[in-house]
């Protein structure tokens, strides 16, 4: 084999390795959205979805951010005014799920941009 012709080899392997590096990290970062609620599957969802579905959508809350003191805000008006029950040692969890998932983001940005869904 000429030496340009492994030159064009290895620089072929060194791409294909790059792609696959680059796709590693998309699927890392890729979250996966229950296809009936709508809402991330992380850790403690399935409760979410038990304690704040029955009466609505997920709309209401996978579309706006809020930190964890928010979030529990929000749970004490449902069960303040729209008749959400005690979520007892499950609240701690709901709101982990909603800082984490549905929290607001660390970095900063632009609020006059959305982001994306
Ligand atoms: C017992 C019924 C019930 C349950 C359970 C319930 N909600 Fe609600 N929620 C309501 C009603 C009623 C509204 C008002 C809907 C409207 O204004 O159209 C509402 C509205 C909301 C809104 C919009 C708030 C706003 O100010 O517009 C959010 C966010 C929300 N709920 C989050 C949750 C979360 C999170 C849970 C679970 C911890 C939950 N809800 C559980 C009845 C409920």
């Amino acid at each position: 084999m000429s030496f340009s012709k492994l030159g064009r080899r290895l620089a072929w392997f060194g791409c294909v390795l790059i792609m696959n590096g680059n796709l590693a990290d998309l699927k890392a970062e890729e979250l996966v959205k229950d296809p009936v609620t709508g809402l991330i599957k992380a850790k403690n969802w399935e409760l979410v979805r038990t304690h704040c579905m029955v009466c609505h959508s997920t709309k209401g809350f996978t579309q706006i951010r809020l930190d964890r003191k928010n979030w529990q805000k929000i749970i004490q008006t449902m069960q303040a005014q729209h008749g959400l029950w005690q979520l007892g040692e499950a609240e701690v969890k709901v709101l982990d799920y909603l800082e984490g998932n549905y929290g607001l983001p660390k970095e900063a940005y632009n609020p006059k941009i959305r982001r994306p869904l």
